[in-house]
């Protein structure tokens, strides 16, 4: 039978660390961890990923800070907003949710935030660091699957990981993560000729493709653990709507363990955005 594997109950405990690191930061240093989260415009996905970031921030005792500006925001306007974030030493982690409006580039609005406040790991001197394995800020979703893989295996090393995908913010980072922890890794994204062969060969299968139910039960090695990343909202026949993985959930009982969607990576993606706000404001007492 399949272990579910609920990331929910994981991030409960990640949760419970970061408060206790907090009140050490409060008591040792009176320093009380800030997140600034600057949301611009009205995609209503991201509404909704702010909104669940700010609660869990709450939750745990970190000062969130919104930010919210007008689609039409000015490239200009939000990098200032960004230098001045940088600035502040009361703000210890600076998120700007993606994706922008088009009249704004991501690139250069991600390698303005301060490598040392970039929570989300995305600036090019934490994917850098990341790349070479020298510490840094690491991505809340990779970082979240990794430790999911924790739970389920003393030691990576080794075994094969096939990731489907080839995002910035997941499939890429996930995969160097894997390699620095000795996986043999094949990154894999949806134009891969023979996708399914290579899937049955892994060991560990991390897909964050966005395609809802593209890893089907064919696809995965008897034993395998497979790490599902995707949160896909779909409409069912009956008209319901319903969120959904990358993974046929119902076809997976052959697998050793899978993480479902809801309730798997998602709430770790959100504790780990927590826990590297903490570390932030950790490094910047030095
Ligand atoms: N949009 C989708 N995922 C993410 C994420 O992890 N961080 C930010 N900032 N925006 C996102």
């Amino acid at each position: 039978m399949v272990e579910i594997l609920r990331g929910d109950l994981i991030a409960q405990r990640i949760e419970g660390e970061v408060r206790d690191r907090i009140v050490q930061l409060q008591q040792q240093h009176d320093c009380h961890p800030a997140l600034a989260v600057v949301l611009v415009g009205e995609d209503p996905a991201s509404a909704i990923y702010v909104g669940r970031k700010k609660r869990a921030a709450a939750r745990v005792g970190i000062r969130s800070i919104e930010h919210r500006l007008p689609a039409d925001t000015a490239e200009s306007d939000l990098m200032a907003l960004i230098a001045a974030l940088n600035a502040d030493p009361a703000v210890h982690g600076i998120l700007v949710q993606l994706p922008l409006p088009q009249q704004i580039s991501s690139d250069r609005v991600l390698g303005a935030i301060s490598p040392d406040k970039d929570v989300d790991g995305f600036h090019p001197v934490n994917v850098g660091r990341l790349s070479t394995g020298t510490g840094g800020l690491v991505p809340c979703t990779p970082l979240g699957c990794m430790i999911l893989l924790d739970q389920v295996f003393d030691d990576l090393k080794g075994m094969k990981a096939v990731v489907i995908g080839k995002s910035n913010i997941v499939g890429k980072p996930v995969a160097l993560l894997l390699l620095e922890r000795e996986c043999t890794v094949t990154v894999t994204h949806i134009h891969t000729r023979g996708l399914p062969d290579i899937a049955r060969t892994a060991d560990i299968i991390v897909v964050a493709a966005g395609v809802p139910g593209l890893v089907r039960g064919d696809w995965v090695k008897p034993g395998a653990v497979v790490i599902d990343v995707g949160i896909n909202r779909v409409v069912d026949a009956d008209g319901a709507k319903r969120v959904v993985g990358d993974a046929c959930a119902d076809e997976m009982d052959h697998a050793r363990v899978i993480t479902p969607v809801p309730g798997g990576v998602g709430p770790m993606t959100i504790a780990c955005l927590l826990s590297n706000t903490v570390r932030a404001a950790e490094m910047a007492l030095g």
